[in-house]
Order: structure tokens, then C-alpha cells, then sequence
């Protein structure tokens, strides 16, 4: 009997938790692993290797680090494999490249199924948020982290994408930026082209205290609801992709593929976002 067979590319870090919590959701599944490094668990050393033996998966979990993602989304996406695509889409050296641009267009026109790794939207937080998101006018975020550690010296694009992602969900696409990085920090705006604005005053390596999400509790704008975020946004984030793999009605109702909207939404070529889901017109 022909397995559904799911691959995860990169097993590091998050590879490890998605192809558990994959395995979860998806129990009859066989997962194939694709790293270069050959550390236990590991089926192919690359891409290619796999898709040889795979050609016909039935999806890929782009975990690799940012300068690796752009690669191996246009080699599944040209087969037409549904891909799951850790954030960001591309490393900040890439960003600002018009090649990247053109290629992420490229990449979009194929109306290969793409769902992002952006987890924040599932956060119980942000769910409250998007409640009130007509009589949202402005969103803050503020933080003070020491992520430097944890995240190393690409912090601002491993996390303030998380932030840019979710007023771009909340608040509507973006009109006019002024966002400035230098790699730690992240300060300025977006005017969104509904109106709204979302404000930045992120600060990576400041010692610790709240986070991004933290901030959004105290503006008090949200119900705190206390628990251990991480895993249980993940789950979500990954059961949207396998809802949009399968077509199933539910989702449609909520989430449509944005073939023709896949776009790098950029800041200043220093943070880069990738907007992949919108409400569809049947939700309205
Ligand atoms: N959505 C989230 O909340 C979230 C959380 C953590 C990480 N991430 C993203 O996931 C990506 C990976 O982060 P990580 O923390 O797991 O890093 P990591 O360093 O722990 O793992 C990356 C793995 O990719 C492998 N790799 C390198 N080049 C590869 C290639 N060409 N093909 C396949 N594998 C390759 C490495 O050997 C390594 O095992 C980053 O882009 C990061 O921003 C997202």
C-alpha cells in the first residue's frame, strides 16, 4: 500500500518538534528527514537524494536556516509538492535582491499549496486581538529580550517577522513602511492601507523582560490566557497547512491561498515577511 510520505527538510531545532507533532496529527504518515548533517534520524543528505526515491510526496516542511528556505521551495513547488515554509522566506543578504523578488513571484504564479511557519497568530493573545481587530486603530510592539543567545546575530529576522507578520494579518496589508534594523533592534512603522498603523520598538539585547506577545498583554487591549504557547501554536499552524493540503471544507471557509498574493512584504531590506493566508471572500 502506497504510504503518505511527508518530508521534513532541515532536522534540526524545529524540524525535530514539526516532525513530531506531525507524526502526532498525522500518525499513519511515514516522515523522511533531509540534512546534510548526519545526525541520527537523518534518510538523505539532500533534497535531491530524496525526491529521487520520493518524487511524489506529499508534502515538505521547509526547516532549514533562512538563506537555505528560497532553494527548496522552488524545487518543490516547480514539482508541485505542497510546502510548509519556516519564516523568513529568505535571508536579509537575499531581501532587496530583485532576483529574490522575482523569483518569490515566480514561485507564487505556480498556485503550489504554501503555508508559513508563522505561529503567533495562534497564539490565544493574538486570537483575542483579531476579536477586536475593527477597533484596533494601532498596534504596539515592544519588547525588551535578550535573544541574542538563544537566536544568534540573525535575531531581528527570526523574530521580528513574527511581529510584522501578525499586524499584516491583524491590521491589513501594508501601505507605506519605515522599519530600520541593524540586526538587534527593530524601530519604526507600518501604515497599513486600511488606515491602521503598527509601531515598533523592538529591542533584541536588552536583558530579559517581556516579549513581543508579553507587550501585547499589557496594553490590556487582551484576555490573558495562560498557557505554554509554543507547542500547542505550532500544532495549529501545522494542522492549517495539512486542512489546506487536503481541500478540506472547513478551512476554505477561513483560509484561502494567496497564489496570486505571495509577496515578500518587506521592511527597509533588513526584516523579511511572507503573507501567504487571507480570508477568503466566503468568509465574508
Ligand atoms: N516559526 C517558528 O516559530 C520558528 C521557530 C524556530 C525556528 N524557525 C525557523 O526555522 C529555521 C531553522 O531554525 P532552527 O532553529 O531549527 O535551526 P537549526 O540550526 O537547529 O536547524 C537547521 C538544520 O538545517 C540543516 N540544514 C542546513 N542546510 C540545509 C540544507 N540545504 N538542506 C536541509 N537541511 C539543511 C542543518 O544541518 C540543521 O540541522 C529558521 O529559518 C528559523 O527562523 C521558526
Amino acid at each position: 500500500m502506497n504510504k503518505e510520505t511527508f518530508a521534513i527538510i532541515g532536522y534540526g531545532s524545529i524540524g525535530r518538534r514539526h516532525a513530531a507533532n506531525l507524526a502526532g496529527l498525522r500518525p499513519r504518515a511515514r516522515i523522511v528527514k533531509v540534512d546534510p548533517a548526519r545526525v541520527p534520524g537523518v534518510d538523505f543528505q539532500d533534497l535531491a537524494q530524496c525526491l529521487a526515491v520520493y518524487p511524489s510526496l506529499a508534502g515538505a516542511l521547509i526547516c532549514s536556516p533562512h538563506g537555505e528556505h528560497l532553494d527548496a521551495l522552488d524545487t518543490l513547488t516547480a514539482v508541485g509538492i505542497p510546502v510548509y515554509l519556516e519564516k523568513p522566506v529568505c535571508s536579509t543578504a537575499q531581501y532587496g535582491n530583485y532576483k529574490t523578488y522575482q523569483r518569490v513571484s515566480q514561485i507564487s504564479r505556480r498556485g503550489v499549496v504554501v503555508g508559513m511557519g508563522f505561529q503567533y497568530r495562534y497564539h490565544a493573545i493574538a486570537e483575542s486581538l483579531q476579536e477586536l481587530r475593527d477597533e484596533i486603530k494601532q498596534l504596539d510592539f515592544v519588547a525588551r529580550d535578550d535573544l541574542v543567545t538563544r537566536y544568534g546575530p540573525t535575531v531581528a529576522e527570526t523574530m521580528g517577522s513574527h511581529s510584522i507578520d501578525l499586524a499584516l494579518w491583524l491590521l491589513g496589508p501594508a501601505y507605506a513602511v519605515k522599519l530600520t534594523s541593524n540586526g538587534l533592534t527593530l524601530t519604526g512603522h507600518i501604515l497599513h492601507a486600511t488606515g491602521k498603523v503598527s509601531n515598533y520598538d523592538i529591542n533584541m539585547a536588552a536583558g530579559p523582560r517581556g516579549s513581543t506577545i508579553a507587550a501585547l498583554r499589557t496594553n490590556g487591549t487582551a484576555r490573558v490566557v495562560p498557557i505554554d504557547a509554543d507547542e500547542w501554536m505550532y500544532q495549529r499552524c501545522l494542522a492549517d497547512w495539512l486542512r489546506l493540503i487536503d481541500g478540506a471544507p472547513s478551512i476554505r471557509h477561513r483560509l484561502a491561498l494567496l497564489h496570486d498574493g505571495l509577496a515578500v512584504q518587506d521592511v527597509l531590506g533588513r526584516v523579511s515577511a511572507l503573507r501567504h493566508m487571507k480570508y477568503s471572500r466566503e468568509a465574508q
